[in-house]
Formats: structure tokens, sequence, C-alpha cells
């Protein structure tokens, strides 16, 4: 029996990267797009500061290399960050034709406002004042929903992926993928001749994270389970500067802020970021992250704060909008008072490897944004480098998925989700413990700072987590909760793992036990690989 959805491309992810895919694949294929929720919920829908390119006179592609290059900390692969950063003015331009709106200088002949943030050089983020992503998931989605041939699912919770291996067949090809219909409860079978997971990052693995729900990681743990390599997993960002308020959920306070003239300050009003870093508040962010956890440990605070209250209230006003009216609600008015702020879990800078044309370990699958290690970012992703992957490979992906169509049957006689031996589970409770467990020991023992001892400790904890979810997986119904928890617990899994391989500190990854970088035998990615990975312990 064939399923009833039938496509050439099945694209698991309607962020930056799953939307621009789709929009640049020849309008004649038949393409579904996924959203585990609305269509518009996604880490990009809540990007603030912008896109970095190079758009300015004054500025250079050596230039931007150099400093994607200087926040990776010698982990980059330099070939992957040029094709990315040459491909930049491109990618923007294509967004101006569909109709993204940029904030522009005044007077608007003057072209595009680029602003500043850590790591950069030059004023190269272009933006839509501090709700980008919002812009940009609505101008894509717009664009979309014009389109023939194509099929948009939300409510939608990819499973697992169909390889032909799994079901028993002689060649080595991704199939489509099982997904489970969360109005319905029934988990419904896609067939396609190429699967594309553009699921985002994994930043909810974390207690505090400025992520909304949908991050769990799922495309990782889909690719991994299915026989994928997996890269740089240890290296997980965390944003400087989110929200501090009981809440506020880790809301958001841009970087580009700082960009603007912010300052770090201490609770008695005195700055910091200079005695930790030349550079101070515009420093990468794994520099001020760190130099935070650090003041708010020496002095047992619960938040340092930020400050752009010295700047006139007008452009903060203007340049600013989501966030002063967001504070306002909590009732700080940041063009009056400094914002109190900590660091949370941002962006996962491993992922699925994949090459330029974005292509994973297993044919016909490929990866695209957070999801995927393409090597841009090495040992800690530069401010605003996140969406221009999404869409550099956004970009390549089409074209190769393209360019391979007449070499892609679409595959028959897959056979339905199989439900005959699990019941309804009767101890939801497990679920909701275990999620809340997983979260709370990955912040507390793989967090900025780590050491052996905590990582053991994490890594007895996971061993434990993942045994007792393959039971409850074996034997239950799926549901989202059991579904995102079993990814986040694989994802955990891969972090911790990582982590206990990098026997250094280099960029995102600090531990104690080995402080100092290790150039002669550390200066390469994190590579684990699905048949030979034996976990420690
Ligand atoms: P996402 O945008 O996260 O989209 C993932 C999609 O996958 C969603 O549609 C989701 O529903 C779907 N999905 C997930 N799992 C499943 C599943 N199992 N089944 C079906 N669908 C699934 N980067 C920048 O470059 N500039 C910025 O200014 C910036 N600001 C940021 C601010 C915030 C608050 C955050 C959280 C991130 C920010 N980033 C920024 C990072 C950047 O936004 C993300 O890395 C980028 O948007 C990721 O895009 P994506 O398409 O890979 O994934
Ligand atoms: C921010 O606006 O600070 C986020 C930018 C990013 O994550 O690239």
């Amino acid at each position: 029996m064939s399923p009833k959805h039938r496509y050439d491309v099945l694209i698991i992810g309607s962020g930056a990267a799953g939307l621009s895919l789709a929009l640049r694949l020849p309008e004649s294929l038949r393409t579904a797009v996924i959203a585990k929720a609305e269509l518009t919920e996604s880490n990009t829908y809540y990007a603030q500061g912008g896109i970095s390119a190079v758009l300015d006179a004054h500025d250079s592609v050596a230039s931007h290399i150099q400093d994607t290059l200087g926040a990776g900390a010698g982990l980059c692969d330099e070939d992957t960050v040029r094709l990315v950063v040459e491909h930049g003015p491109e990618n923007i331009r294509w967004l101006l034709s569909q109709g993204m709106q940029f904030t522009r200088n005044e007077p608007a002949d003057q072209g595009y406002h680029l602003t500043r943030e850590g790591g950069h050089s030059h004023r190269r983020v272009i933006h839509a004042a501090d709700a980008t992503g919002k812009v940009l998931e609505e101008t894509l989605v717009e664009r979309l929903r014009a389109r023939p041939n194509l099929d948009l699912f939300e409510h939608y919770n990819a499973v697992d992926l169909i390889s032909a291996r799994k079901l028993g067949r002689a060649e080595h090809r991704c199939l489509g993928a099982y997904l489970l219909n969360r109005e319905s409860g029934h988990v419904e079978t896609f067939a396609a001749r190429f699967v594309v997971l553009a699921t985002g990052g994994a930043s909810k693995v974390y207690l505090y994270t400025s992520n909304p729900d949908v991050a769990t990681g799922d495309g990782i743990a889909m690719g991994w389970r299915a026989g994928c390599r997996a890269a740089n997993m240890e290296f997980i960002q965390f944003h400087p500067t989110c929200l501090y308020h009981p809440h506020a959920k880790s809301f958001l306070i841009s970087e580009a802020l700082r960009g603007e003239g912010a300052r770090l300050k201490l609770a008695d009003g005195s700055r910091f970021m200079p005695g930790f870093d030349e550079r101070a508040e515009l420093a990468p962010r794994d520099i001020v992250a760190r130099a935070i956890d650090h003041e708010m440990k020496r002095l047992g605070s619960d938040c340092v704060y930020l400050d752009i209250s010295h700047k006139p209230a007008g452009f903060i006003r203007e340049h600013f909008p989501t966030i002063h009216a967001k504070c306002l609600e909590f009732g700080i008015d940041i063009t009056q008072q400094a914002i109190p702020v900590v660091p949370a879990a941002h962006y996962t800078c491993g992922g699925l490897i994949t090459d330029h044309r974005a292509r994973t370990d297993l044919p016909g699958l490929y990866a695209i944004g957070e999801t995927a290690y393409t090597g841009l970012h090495g040992a800690n992703r530069m401010a605003s480098n996140s969406l221009l992957e999404c869409l550099v490979f956004g970009e390549t992906a089409a074209a190769d998925i393209t360019a391979n169509l007449a070499r892609a049957p679409l595959a028959e006689g897959i056979p339905p989700w199989d439900e005959s031996r699990v019941t309804d589970s009767d101890e939801e409770v497990v679920v909701s413990h275990n999620w809340d467990e997983l979260r709370r020991f990955m912040w507390d023992y793989v967090g900025i700072v780590r050491s052996n001892k905590r990582l053991d400790r994490a890594r007895r904890r996971i061993n434990l987590l993942r045994h007792e979810i393959r039971e409850y997986y074996s034997h239950f119904r799926v549901s989202n909760d059991l579904l995102e928890l079993r990814n986040l617990a694989d994802v955990a899994d891969l972090i911790i793992e990582s982590a206990l391989r990098r026997r250094e500190s280099r960029g995102l990854h600090y531990t104690l036990d080995f402080p100092l970088h290790d150039d002669r035998n550390q200066r390469q990615p994190t590579i684990l690989i699905p048949e030979s990975y034996a976990p420690k312990g």
C-alpha cells in the first residue's frame, strides 16, 4: 500500500532555512513544508539583531571571513566560511526581491542601516529594527502561501526518518519520514524523493534558554538515529544577555544594544568587561558570557545589568521598539534604567555533518540551518552569521536537489507506522519528570563552565534516563512530549560525549580540568560516528 502523502521534496521545518529552500525550488516540484507548531513558531521568528553580510563599501569579504575565523577560535572550516561570506550580499538581495523590509538609514536614500555586534570589526548587520526574524518569517510565509504545488502542514511532529536499510532493502537512501499529526494523534507516512531536515537547534536541552519550545534538537536526533555523523556538539552557545525576571522566560536582549553602545555593569554601576577583554562589551559571546558567569559567581549575585540609558530616548525607542516594549511590561524603562540580565542557552554550533551542498551521510537526506554542522561556526558562532548560513545552504540545497531529480525515484511500498504493540500511557508524569530532570542537570553540569566531575555526573544520569525513555517508548503510544524528550535525551548524550572527548578549553567549551587551548592535539572538530559509537561510562 502506498502512503497518501507523496512528495518530490519533504522539508521538515519552517524557519529561515526551510522556508528559503522551499522558495528556491522549482515551482513544478510537489513540496511539503512541515512545522511542529504554527508555521512561524521557530527560532527564526525571535531573531532580533539581524543578518551579517558585506554591504558597506568600507567593509570587505576578507574582513568578514577574518572576524568569523577569530570568533570560531581556530575550529572553523575556512572553505565553508568563504562560501558563506561570499554568498552573503546576493542572499540579502534575494530577500529584498521577496519583499523583505529592512530598516533604512535616515534619510531613506542613504541606504540600509547596518548595526554592529560582538566579534564584527565593521558595521555589517542588516536588520528590521529589533524584530528581524519576525519580519523575515512573515515575508517568506506570505510568499510561500502563493506557491502552487506546495502543501503546508502545521502541528505535525516528525518522529523518525524512513531509510531503505531500516526496511531491509539493499539500497542506501532516505525514503521519507513518519510524522505524528498532533491533532488526530495518529502517525502518518510521508514518502519523498528528497527529505530535508531544517528543524533548528537543541537549546531546550537546557533549563534556561532564549529558544522557543520547538527547539528540541529533533532533526539532529533523527539524523543520528538514521546513521548520520554529528560534529562539534559540545559547542553550545550561551547568549550573554537574556532578561532576568521570573516571568520573562529568558527573553533575549539583543547584542545590537551593545553594538550601539550599551554597557555591562555590576549592581554598584561599575563596568567589568574591559578587565576581561580589550574589546569589552563587543568581545565574542563566549568571552562575554563567561565573564558574566564569573562575576555572578564571585559576587553571589542573581544577575548583572545592561545599560543603554545614556543614549537618547528617541534613538532607543526607534532602534529597539520590541525590547523597549517588552521590558516596560515588566516595569523596566530601558531609556531610564539598566536591564537585569543573565546568560541562557541560545545556539547549537554543532549538528549533522553536511557538505557544501547540504548533503548528509544518508543519500537523499539534507540538513540545513541550525540542525547542520557545516564548519562555519567552529568553536563559537559570531553574531548574526546564523541566519546567513540558513539562507546560503537553503540555496545550495535547492540547487543540488534540482540537479539530481532524475536520479531519485519515489519509493513504493513503505509500510505504515506500526502501533500494534503499544498502548496509551498511564503515567504521563514519568515524561514530565524526566523532561525537568534532564534540563536541570544539563544546566548544572554541562553549562558555561564544565569539569570532568560534572560531565561524569551528567553521563551517569543521561545513561539512566535514556534507558528509561527507551522502555517507555517501546510500550506506549507516542505523544509530542515523549518524542521531544527522546530527542532531547539523544542530543544531550551527544553533547556530553563530545564535551568529554574535548580535553582542552576552546571557544564555547570551557572546562576547569583543561583550561587552555591544545592546538597540537585538539585543533579539530569532534566527530561522532553512529556505528562506532560507544559512550564513556
Ligand atoms: P528554526 O528557525 O528554529 O526553525 C525550525 C523549524 O523546525 C520550526 O518550524 C519547527 O516547528 C520545526 N521543527 C522542529 N522540530 C520538528 C519536528 N520534529 N517535526 C516537524 N517540525 C519540526 N541568528 C542570527 O543570525 N541573527 C539574529 O539576530 C539572531 N537572533 C536570535 C534571537 C533569538 C531569541 C534566538 C532564539 C536565535 C537567534 N538567532 C539569530 C539564531 C537564529 O535565529 C537561528 O539559528 C535560526 O533562525 C535557525 O533557523 P532554522 O531555520 O535552522 O530553524
Ligand atoms: C542578538 O540579537 O543578540 C542575537 C543575534 C544572534 O544570535 O546572532
